[in-house]
């Protein structure tokens, strides 16, 4: 387990964590997500005990990250934001010291490295230097680092960030990979990836917890789950037409495509298709609605500015 309480960063005024409280199973791929400055980064620096809590502590496996903050960073992997440091070194360099600053020697340390660089595709740059890497190499490194040791805790900052659509989907393959026993935990602004790789998701903003859910949990916050979308010729005879039925609360007309918001009685779904059976309108896209996270996440982070 991995439990948080009440965490707190302070930087002089600004109080950029404030007393977060959270505890993660393993199996678990929790998603940081918040507007910038949120309090992130700040947060997983603590985790890994590159920061200092103000107040509160965390237990990473039953290791506190103050009082015992050598056994707790061995047992996590980190990915900080950024670049990694030792940019003169090579990456071979750079991962045979960080798999010996993680105690391995001779044929093991040269096992681990060589597993991470098949996992993160590093192969080819393996002699150049780390500050003459293009950003999403840099990326990987970080990655091939955080993961050399197989930790069961992984705390990776926007793991994906500045990746190749290729890269990012590898990267996706890999946290999923490793997730089941493992506890991890990725920060991210593609709200798709929190759909496709997150098993729990936390809204962050001015460093306070906002939500705590699954995906699907926050996407049935959005007013746009279980509505019905649809795109056809006959637009404003639809929507007046639809906007009667009692399953239907709203319709909206938004750049050619019509949106029908459930009423919350009987299922609009079916009731959308039946009328459209009848009325015989030429109709090119229908789609029952999930629910849209941009627009919880818009929620949820205005509210608590406003
Ligand atoms: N060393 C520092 N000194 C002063 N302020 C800091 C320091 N580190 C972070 N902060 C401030 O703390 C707040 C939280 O920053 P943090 O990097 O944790 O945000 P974040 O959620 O990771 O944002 P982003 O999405 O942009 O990465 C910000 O206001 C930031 O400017
Ligand atoms: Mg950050």
């Amino acid at each position: 387990m991995l439990k948080a309480r009440e965490l707190t960063r302070r930087f002089g005024p600004l109080l950029a964590v404030d007393r977060l409280s959270f505890e993660v199973e393993p199996g678990t791929v929790l998603g940081f997500l918040g507007p910038n400055g949120a309090g992130k980064s700040t947060t997983m620096k603590m985790l890994t005990g590159f920061l200092a809590p103000t107040s509160g502590t965390a237990e990473v496996l039953g290791h506190d990250i103050r009082r015992d903050s050598v056994a707790a960073r061995r047992v996590m992997g980190y990915l900080p934001e950024g670049a990694p440091l030792y940019g003169e070194l090579s990456v071979a360099q750079f991962l045979a010291f960080a798999a010996e600053a993680r105690g391995f020697r001779g044929n093991e340390r040269d096992r681990k490295v060589r597993r991470a660089v098949e996992r993160l595709e590093l192969g080819a740059v393996m002699g150049q230097t780390i500050e003459t890497l293009s950003k999403g190499f840099k990326r990987r490194v970080g990655l091939a680092q955080a993961i050399l040791h197989d930790p069961p805790v992984l705390i990776l900052d926007e793991p994906t960030d500045g990746l190749d659509p290729n890269q990012k989907h590898e990267v996706r393959s890999l946290i999923r990979e490793m997730s089941p026993e493992r506890i991890i935990v990725i920060s991210t602004h593609i709200l798709e990836e929190v759909d496709a790789l997150c098993t729990r998701a936390m809204i962050i903003a001015h460093g306070r917890l906002l939500a705590d859910d699954t995906p699907r949990g926050l996407l049935e916050r959005s007013r746009y789950h279980h509505a019905v979308s649809l795109e056809l010729e006959e637009l404003d005879r639809a929507a007046s037409r639809l906007g009667e039925l009692p399953e239907a609360r709203e319709v909206e007309i938004r750049r050619g495509r019509l949106t029908v918001f459930p009423s919350g009685q009987g299922d609009l779904f079916r009731a959308v298709g039946k009328v459209i059976d009848e009325e015989g309108w030429h109709v090119s896209h229908v789609q029952l609605e999930s629910g849209r996270l941009d627009e919880v996440f818009r929620n949820i982070t205005r509210k608590e500015a406003a």
